[in-house]
């Protein structure tokens, strides 16, 4: 019989959102016909931008001509989309980032994973806790941990708890990390990195030689103006950074598909002694693993920065942000603390009476109707809180609160 990768066996009961789908289908059988309202995986609900979707259909037509066909693309994305992201998402904001360091992708979810296709097994891995699942689940998957304890804490993972005694600040270690994962603006917390911390953390990776994974996805839902939203604006951080964004959350495509990673061509690990670029690793895993993202989605994507296309994403991302609003000012005023909400989609809350993230999951599903994410299903120190999601439509948003409000 084959023999499986058993570092799967290591992985906690499930990925976090599968075992919420499954309690929810669960009480589905159980209550047929009740009205629920998800405010739990951040998937957006709003339709692509008008400008993608007509970029989209023009795209469409090119593939139905032999003269304007395309096959295979460029595995690190369409020339033309890298220059627009290079030129919209950095240069505008002072950063120093080419064309040709942006690798366009299908998704930061798998680009976090298969980062650590290019990283040796033997690094000293850091992350927060709480902590967006899929950095941990992948680094256990590769086998770069061991077994979990009862907090569900892996043997050689170390963990920097955010909570709201240190204001969801991850303080700078006092030891050294070889790879540190950051995710700004946070999910879950919704917390946002001053530009002093990101400074202090390229300080840090600076020092000890590390690599920050930084994952900006969230980055278009910074409202206050002095919040960096790249690591990129801090300076040093092309020797220490790769960062990740994603099309998905500003611009809708979460079903559509469209991210890119970003690796400076002065950034340098060691193989032994040896210094080698990761740009060159990552180009080579690329060219062998994947194909590109399809001609039609990139142009969706390249969409996003003409300008109709940057009106209809800012009109969306603040029709989110109005709903993370609503969220965050109902439930202060019916008495719950509430984190976040202010520069990110994401509410993050105190379950009230001390309740039990989970516990608190399955109350407001039985009573409200109401779908959130477990604070516990992000680390041991998510335990006791509870997060709800800003991407919904209004009228579910509203109603949402008005349930809550009343229990
Ligand atoms: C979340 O709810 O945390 C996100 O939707 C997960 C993701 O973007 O993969």
């Amino acid at each position: 019989m084959v023999q499986v990768n058993a570092d799967y066996l290591k992985l906690k009961a499930g990925y976090l959102f599968p075992e919420i789908s499954r309690r929810i289908k669960d009480f589905n059988s159980k209550n047929p016909n009740t009205d629920l309202i998800r405010l739990g995986i951040g998937d957006v609900t709003e339709p692509l931008p008008l400008a993608c979707r007509e970029a989209m259909k023009a795209a469409i037509e090119e593939m139905g001509t032999a003269e304007s066909f395309k096959g295979y693309g460029p595995e690190q994305g369409y020339k033309w989309l890298r220059e627009s992201i290079s030129k919209n998402d950095y240069s505008t904001r002072g950063c120093e980032i080419s064309a040709e360091e942006i690798f366009v992708s299908d998704g930061s979810k798998c680009d976090s994973s298969n980062i650590l296709d290019i990283l040796g097994k033997a690094n000293k891995i850091a992350v927060t806790d709480p902590v967006y699942p899929v950095y941990v689940d992948t680094n256990v998957m590769t086998g770069r941990t061991g077994e979990a304890n009862l907090k569900g804490e892996y043997q050689g993972l170390s963990y920097i708890p955010i909570n709201s005694e240190n204001g969801f600040e991850a303080a700078i270690p006092k030891e050294k990390f070889d790879l540190i994962y950051l995710c700004f603006p946070n999910n879950p917390t919704g917390a946002v990195a001053t530009r002093e911390q990101l400074v202090s953390w390229v300080k840090y990776a600076k020092e000890n030689d590390s690599l920050i994974l930084f994952d900006a996805a969230y980055e278009a839902f910074i409202k206050d103006d002095s919040i960096p939203h790249s690591i990129f604006e801090i300076e040093g951080s092309r020797d220490c950074a790769i960062e990740f964004r994603s099309f998905s959350k500003n611009a809708g495509f979460t079903g559509t598909r469209c991210a890119f990673t970003v690796i400076p061509k002065s950034l340098k690990g060691k193989a032994g002694k040896e210094e080698v670029d990761l740009w060159s690793l990552w180009n080579r895993r690329q060219s062998t693993k994947f194909n590109g993202v399809s001609y039609v989605v990139q142009r969706g994507a390249e969409a996003v920065y003409s300008e109709e296309g940057k009106m209809q994403v800012k009109k969306l991302v603040s029709f989110y942000m109005d709903n993370a609003q609503i969220i965050k000012a109902n439930l202060t005023s019916a008495g719950f603390e509430v984190f976040g909400a202010i520069n990110a989609p994401y509410a993050w809350i105190k379950t009230p009476n001390k309740l039990s993230s989970w516990d608190f999951f399955d109350f407001l599903l039985e009573n409200a109707n109401v779908v959130g994410t477990p604070g516990s299903g992000f680390g041991a120190a998510g335990e006791g809180y509870f997060r709800l999601s800003a991407f919904n439509s209004r009228e579910n948003v509203e109603k949402a609160m008005q349930r809550i409000v009343k229990l």
